[in-house]
Protein backbone atom coordinates (compact mmCIF):
# COMPACT_ATOMS: atom_id res chain seq x y z
CA UNK A 1 0.00 0.00 0.00
CA UNK A 2 0.88 3.74 0.20
CA UNK A 3 2.47 3.59 3.46
CA UNK A 4 5.04 0.77 2.69
CA UNK A 5 5.97 3.24 -0.10
CA UNK A 6 7.18 5.72 1.98
CA UNK A 7 4.24 8.38 1.56
CA UNK A 8 2.95 9.76 4.82
CA UNK A 9 -0.13 7.84 6.02
CA UNK A 10 -2.95 9.25 8.75
CA UNK A 11 -1.39 9.93 11.98
CA UNK A 12 2.15 9.24 10.81
CA UNK A 13 3.30 12.24 8.67
CA UNK A 14 6.64 12.45 10.08
CA UNK A 15 7.44 8.95 9.94
CA UNK A 16 9.68 8.10 7.64
CA UNK A 17 10.28 4.49 5.99
CA UNK A 18 13.25 2.37 5.70
CA UNK A 19 11.80 -1.48 3.83
CA UNK A 20 12.82 -5.02 4.70
CA UNK A 21 13.23 -7.52 1.91
CA UNK A 22 13.76 -10.53 1.58
CA UNK A 23 16.17 -12.25 -0.58
CA UNK A 24 14.95 -15.13 -3.00
CA UNK A 25 18.14 -16.11 -4.34
CA UNK A 26 21.86 -15.44 -4.96
CA UNK A 27 22.83 -14.32 -0.61
CA UNK A 28 26.18 -14.72 0.21
CA UNK A 29 27.43 -14.90 -3.40
CA UNK A 30 26.33 -11.49 -4.03
CA UNK A 31 29.00 -10.50 -1.65
CA UNK A 32 31.69 -11.54 -4.09
CA UNK A 33 30.05 -10.07 -7.37
CA UNK A 34 27.60 -12.46 -7.80
CA UNK A 35 23.73 -11.34 -8.81
CA UNK A 36 21.10 -11.45 -6.39
CA UNK A 37 17.09 -10.97 -6.54
CA UNK A 38 15.53 -9.09 -3.67
CA UNK A 39 12.14 -7.95 -2.99
CA UNK A 40 10.72 -5.70 -0.37
CA UNK A 41 9.08 -6.62 2.37
CA UNK A 42 5.67 -4.87 2.78
CA UNK A 43 6.71 -4.65 6.83
CA UNK A 44 8.80 -1.37 7.45
CA UNK A 45 10.69 0.21 10.11
CA UNK A 46 9.93 4.21 10.81
CA UNK A 47 11.15 6.86 11.69
CA UNK A 48 10.61 10.33 13.30
CA UNK A 49 12.93 13.21 14.90
CA UNK A 50 12.22 16.03 17.11
CA UNK A 51 14.46 18.85 18.53
CA UNK A 52 15.69 17.64 22.22
CA UNK A 53 16.75 19.43 25.06
CA UNK A 54 20.14 18.21 25.84
CA UNK A 55 21.79 15.27 24.07
CA UNK A 56 20.50 12.75 21.93
CA UNK A 57 18.63 10.01 22.43
CA UNK A 58 17.65 6.98 20.49
CA UNK A 59 14.05 5.02 20.90
CA UNK A 60 12.74 2.01 20.14
CA UNK A 61 10.12 0.82 22.54
CA UNK A 62 9.08 -2.22 20.66
CA UNK A 63 12.31 -3.44 20.41
CA UNK A 64 13.11 -2.53 24.27
CA UNK A 65 16.11 -0.04 23.17
CA UNK A 66 16.47 3.20 25.02
CA UNK A 67 19.88 4.83 24.49
CA UNK A 68 21.64 8.17 24.92
CA UNK A 69 24.13 8.86 22.14
CA UNK A 70 26.98 9.66 24.91
CA UNK A 71 26.96 6.33 26.07
CA UNK A 72 29.78 3.99 25.00
CA UNK A 73 28.74 2.16 21.52
CA UNK A 74 28.65 -1.37 21.58
CA UNK A 75 30.77 -2.34 17.98
CA UNK A 76 28.56 -3.20 15.22
CA UNK A 77 25.71 -1.93 17.02
CA UNK A 78 23.12 1.19 15.62
CA UNK A 79 24.34 3.43 17.96
CA UNK A 80 27.88 3.16 16.50
CA UNK A 81 26.80 3.62 13.03
CA UNK A 82 24.20 6.40 14.35
CA UNK A 83 27.25 8.24 15.65
CA UNK A 84 28.62 8.26 11.95
CA UNK A 85 25.44 9.58 10.53
CA UNK A 86 25.24 12.00 12.61
CA UNK A 87 28.82 13.18 12.09
CA UNK A 88 28.67 12.51 8.16
CA UNK A 89 25.38 14.52 7.96
CA UNK A 90 27.09 17.92 10.15
CA UNK A 91 24.71 16.61 12.85
CA UNK A 92 26.87 16.00 15.93
CA UNK A 93 26.09 19.04 17.52
CA UNK A 94 22.49 19.35 17.29
CA UNK A 95 20.39 17.27 20.48
CA UNK A 96 17.28 15.39 18.59
CA UNK A 97 15.14 12.24 19.70
CA UNK A 98 14.78 9.78 17.49
CA UNK A 99 12.10 7.58 17.93
CA UNK A 100 12.51 4.42 15.95
CA UNK A 101 8.68 1.98 15.26
CA UNK A 102 10.09 -1.41 14.09
CA UNK A 103 6.87 -3.02 11.95
CA UNK A 104 9.37 -6.43 11.56
CA UNK A 105 11.41 -8.51 13.87
CA UNK A 106 14.50 -7.85 14.78
CA UNK A 107 17.60 -9.74 13.64
CA UNK A 108 15.45 -12.21 11.43
CA UNK A 109 17.50 -11.88 7.87
CA UNK A 110 14.89 -9.99 6.23
CA UNK A 111 17.11 -6.37 6.41
CA UNK A 112 16.23 -5.17 9.72
CA UNK A 113 19.22 -3.47 10.24
CA UNK A 114 19.55 -1.44 6.39
CA UNK A 115 15.64 -0.49 6.93
CA UNK A 116 16.75 1.01 10.24
CA UNK A 117 19.37 3.06 9.12
CA UNK A 118 17.44 4.30 6.55
CA UNK A 119 14.26 5.37 8.47
CA UNK A 120 16.60 7.40 10.70
CA UNK A 121 18.73 8.96 7.58
CA UNK A 122 15.37 9.88 5.79
CA UNK A 123 13.81 11.08 9.35
CA UNK A 124 16.87 13.50 10.33
CA UNK A 125 17.06 14.36 6.43
CA UNK A 126 12.86 15.25 6.81
CA UNK A 127 13.70 16.90 10.21
CA UNK A 128 16.78 18.64 9.35
CA UNK A 129 15.54 19.77 5.97
CA UNK A 130 19.00 18.51 4.23
CA UNK A 131 17.75 17.60 0.86
CA UNK A 132 18.89 14.08 0.56
CA UNK A 133 18.65 12.17 -2.75
CA UNK A 134 18.10 8.25 -2.60
CA UNK A 135 21.65 7.41 -4.05
CA UNK A 136 22.95 9.35 -1.16
CA UNK A 137 20.48 7.69 1.78
CA UNK A 138 21.80 4.29 0.43
CA UNK A 139 25.71 5.57 0.05
CA UNK A 140 25.10 6.40 4.10
CA UNK A 141 23.02 3.27 4.68
CA UNK A 142 26.06 1.61 3.25
CA UNK A 143 28.47 2.78 5.35
CA UNK A 144 26.07 1.72 8.51
CA UNK A 145 25.70 -1.48 7.29
CA UNK A 146 29.34 -2.28 6.88
CA UNK A 147 29.43 -1.14 10.60
CA UNK A 148 26.72 -3.96 11.14
CA UNK A 149 28.25 -6.77 8.91
CA UNK A 150 31.97 -6.17 8.28
CA UNK A 151 31.58 -6.77 4.39
CA UNK A 152 28.47 -5.70 3.34
CA UNK A 153 27.11 -6.17 -0.47
CA UNK A 154 25.14 -3.31 -0.34
CA UNK A 155 21.75 -5.57 -1.56
CA UNK A 156 19.94 -5.04 1.92
CA UNK A 157 20.41 -1.51 1.72
CA UNK A 158 19.48 -0.64 -1.72
CA UNK A 159 16.31 -2.34 -1.43
CA UNK A 160 15.79 -0.43 2.02
CA UNK A 161 15.93 2.59 0.12
CA UNK A 162 14.50 2.05 -2.81
CA UNK A 163 11.34 -0.33 -1.64
CA UNK A 164 11.58 -2.03 -5.05
CA UNK A 165 12.26 -5.53 -6.38
CA UNK A 166 15.11 -5.69 -8.37
CA UNK A 167 18.47 -7.68 -9.48
CA UNK A 168 21.48 -6.52 -7.87
CA UNK A 169 25.31 -6.50 -8.08
CA UNK A 170 27.65 -5.25 -6.25
CA UNK A 171 30.26 -2.83 -8.18
CA UNK A 172 30.93 0.63 -8.90
CA UNK A 173 28.46 1.53 -9.98
CA UNK A 174 26.15 -1.29 -8.51
CA UNK A 175 24.35 -2.94 -10.80
CA UNK A 176 20.58 -2.20 -9.92
CA UNK A 177 17.90 -3.21 -12.35
CA UNK A 178 14.30 -2.74 -11.28
CA UNK A 179 12.18 -5.58 -11.65
CA UNK A 180 8.20 -5.86 -12.67
CA UNK A 181 6.57 -8.82 -11.54
CA UNK A 182 4.41 -9.89 -13.87
CA UNK A 183 2.24 -11.06 -11.24
CA UNK A 184 2.17 -11.39 -7.62
CA UNK A 185 4.66 -13.88 -6.06
CA UNK A 186 2.79 -15.26 -3.07
CA UNK A 187 5.51 -16.46 0.06
CA UNK A 188 5.60 -17.86 3.45
CA UNK A 189 8.13 -16.35 5.67
CA UNK A 190 9.19 -18.89 8.53
CA UNK A 191 10.66 -17.65 11.33
CA UNK A 192 13.07 -19.98 12.60
CA UNK A 193 13.12 -18.13 16.68
CA UNK A 194 16.68 -18.20 16.53
CA UNK A 195 18.53 -14.95 15.49
CA UNK A 196 19.83 -14.61 12.25
CA UNK A 197 23.83 -14.36 12.74
CA UNK A 198 24.42 -12.75 9.66
CA UNK A 199 27.58 -11.00 10.34
CA UNK A 200 29.28 -14.28 11.83
CA UNK A 201 28.05 -15.99 8.67
CA UNK A 202 29.49 -13.98 6.08
CA UNK A 203 32.67 -13.38 8.10
CA UNK A 204 32.50 -17.91 8.18
CA UNK A 205 31.80 -17.87 4.44
CA UNK A 206 34.73 -15.43 4.06
CA UNK A 207 37.38 -17.49 5.86
CA UNK A 208 36.14 -20.69 4.08
CA UNK A 209 36.87 -19.08 0.84
CA UNK A 210 40.44 -17.18 1.64
CA UNK A 211 41.21 -20.86 2.62
CA UNK A 212 40.07 -22.49 -0.85
CA UNK A 213 39.34 -19.89 -2.97
CA UNK A 214 38.75 -21.91 -6.04
CA UNK A 215 36.44 -24.19 -4.04
CA UNK A 216 34.31 -21.81 -2.83
CA UNK A 217 34.20 -19.29 -6.20
CA UNK A 218 32.88 -22.66 -7.91
CA UNK A 219 29.77 -22.34 -5.83
CA UNK A 220 29.45 -18.61 -5.93
CA UNK A 221 29.07 -19.39 -10.12
CA UNK A 222 26.83 -22.19 -9.21
CA UNK A 223 24.39 -19.90 -6.82
CA UNK A 224 25.06 -17.61 -9.74
CA UNK A 225 23.90 -19.53 -12.52
CA UNK A 226 20.70 -20.49 -10.37
CA UNK A 227 19.84 -16.25 -9.58
CA UNK A 228 20.07 -15.89 -13.67
CA UNK A 229 17.59 -18.70 -14.36
CA UNK A 230 15.40 -17.28 -11.44
CA UNK A 231 15.27 -14.35 -13.35
CA UNK A 232 13.76 -15.63 -16.59
CA UNK A 233 11.52 -17.76 -14.52
CA UNK A 234 10.42 -14.47 -12.37
CA UNK A 235 9.81 -12.87 -15.79
CA UNK A 236 8.13 -15.83 -17.26
CA UNK A 237 5.97 -16.15 -13.67
CA UNK A 238 6.71 -20.09 -13.88
CA UNK A 239 6.68 -20.54 -10.45
CA UNK A 240 7.46 -24.23 -11.05
CA UNK A 241 10.98 -23.44 -11.99
CA UNK A 242 11.32 -20.33 -9.61
CA UNK A 243 10.42 -23.52 -6.46
CA UNK A 244 13.16 -25.76 -8.63
CA UNK A 245 15.96 -23.15 -8.48
CA UNK A 246 15.07 -22.23 -4.58
CA UNK A 247 15.48 -25.76 -3.15
CA UNK A 248 18.61 -26.15 -5.28
CA UNK A 249 19.85 -22.78 -4.17
CA UNK A 250 19.29 -23.92 -0.69
CA UNK A 251 21.55 -27.03 -1.28
CA UNK A 252 24.47 -24.34 -1.96
CA UNK A 253 23.82 -22.61 0.86
CA UNK A 254 24.01 -25.36 2.49
CA UNK A 255 27.38 -26.29 1.34
CA UNK A 256 28.30 -22.54 2.45
CA UNK A 257 27.24 -23.94 6.07
CA UNK A 258 25.45 -21.37 7.16
CA UNK A 259 22.07 -23.66 7.35
CA UNK A 260 20.89 -24.36 10.66
CA UNK A 261 19.01 -27.29 12.02
CA UNK A 262 15.86 -25.44 12.66
CA UNK A 263 16.08 -23.68 9.03
CA UNK A 264 16.10 -27.54 7.37
CA UNK A 265 13.13 -28.28 9.55
CA UNK A 266 11.09 -25.09 8.24
CA UNK A 267 12.49 -25.89 4.50
CA UNK A 268 11.38 -29.92 4.70
CA UNK A 269 7.76 -28.47 6.52
CA UNK A 270 7.46 -26.71 3.90
CA UNK A 271 8.12 -28.77 0.85
CA UNK A 272 6.11 -31.13 2.60
CA UNK A 273 3.03 -29.18 3.07
CA UNK A 274 3.01 -28.49 -0.84
CA UNK A 275 5.51 -25.53 -1.30
CA UNK A 276 7.01 -25.80 -4.77
CA UNK A 277 10.46 -24.18 -2.89
CA UNK A 278 11.97 -23.43 0.03
CA UNK A 279 15.16 -21.97 1.59
CA UNK A 280 16.54 -19.47 4.00
CA UNK A 281 16.62 -15.93 3.23
CA UNK A 282 19.34 -13.49 4.28
CA UNK A 283 22.57 -14.48 5.96
CA UNK A 284 21.54 -17.82 7.83
CA UNK A 285 22.88 -19.22 10.84
CA UNK A 286 19.13 -18.59 12.05
CA UNK A 287 16.39 -15.94 10.63
CA UNK A 288 14.12 -17.06 8.27
CA UNK A 289 13.14 -19.29 5.81
CA UNK A 290 10.91 -18.53 2.32
CA UNK A 291 8.66 -21.04 0.98
CA UNK A 292 7.35 -20.26 -2.52
CA UNK A 293 3.32 -21.58 -2.26
CA UNK A 294 1.03 -20.41 -4.98
CA UNK A 295 -1.99 -22.65 -3.83
CA UNK A 296 -0.68 -24.03 -0.17
CA UNK A 297 0.04 -20.63 1.52
CA UNK A 298 -2.60 -21.13 4.96
CA UNK A 299 -1.37 -25.10 5.21
CA UNK A 300 1.98 -24.29 4.60
CA UNK A 301 2.39 -21.59 7.16
CA UNK A 302 -0.37 -23.56 9.92
CA UNK A 303 2.47 -26.79 9.62
CA UNK A 304 5.46 -24.23 10.46
CA UNK A 305 2.82 -22.51 13.34
CA UNK A 306 2.16 -26.04 14.67
CA UNK A 307 5.87 -26.75 14.66
CA UNK A 308 6.02 -23.75 17.28
CA UNK A 309 7.73 -21.99 14.69
CA UNK A 310 5.80 -17.89 13.23
CA UNK A 311 5.21 -17.72 9.74
CA UNK A 312 3.67 -14.87 7.66
CA UNK A 313 2.10 -15.61 4.93
CA UNK A 314 2.88 -12.26 2.20
CA UNK A 315 2.51 -11.60 -1.40
CA UNK A 316 5.26 -9.72 -3.05
CA UNK A 317 4.75 -7.45 -6.38
C1 LIG B 1 22.19 -10.49 3.84
O1 LIG B 1 20.84 -10.08 3.71
C2 LIG B 1 22.69 -10.97 2.52
C3 LIG B 1 24.14 -11.43 2.50
O2 LIG B 1 24.41 -11.79 1.15
C4 LIG B 1 25.08 -10.36 2.96
C5 LIG B 1 25.18 -9.19 1.99
O3 LIG B 1 24.80 -9.29 0.84
O4 LIG B 1 25.67 -8.14 2.44
C6 LIG B 1 24.34 -12.67 3.36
Amino acid sequence: GQAAHGHPRAGTQEWAAGHGKVILLGEHAVVYGRHAIAAPLPLAIRARVEDARDGTTLLIPRWGIEQRLQQPARPGSFLQSLTLLLERLGLSQRALHIQVAPEMPRAMGLGGSAALAVAVIRALDRHCALGLDDASVCALAFECEKIAHGTPSGVDNTVATHGQALLYRRGEPATIRPLALKQPLPLVIGLSGSESLTARMVARVRQAWLQHPARYERIFDEIDVLTRHALDALEAHDLGELGELMNICQGQLNALQVSSPEIEELVQLAREHGALGAKLTGGGGGGAVIALCPDNGARVARAMRDAGYQALEVCFG
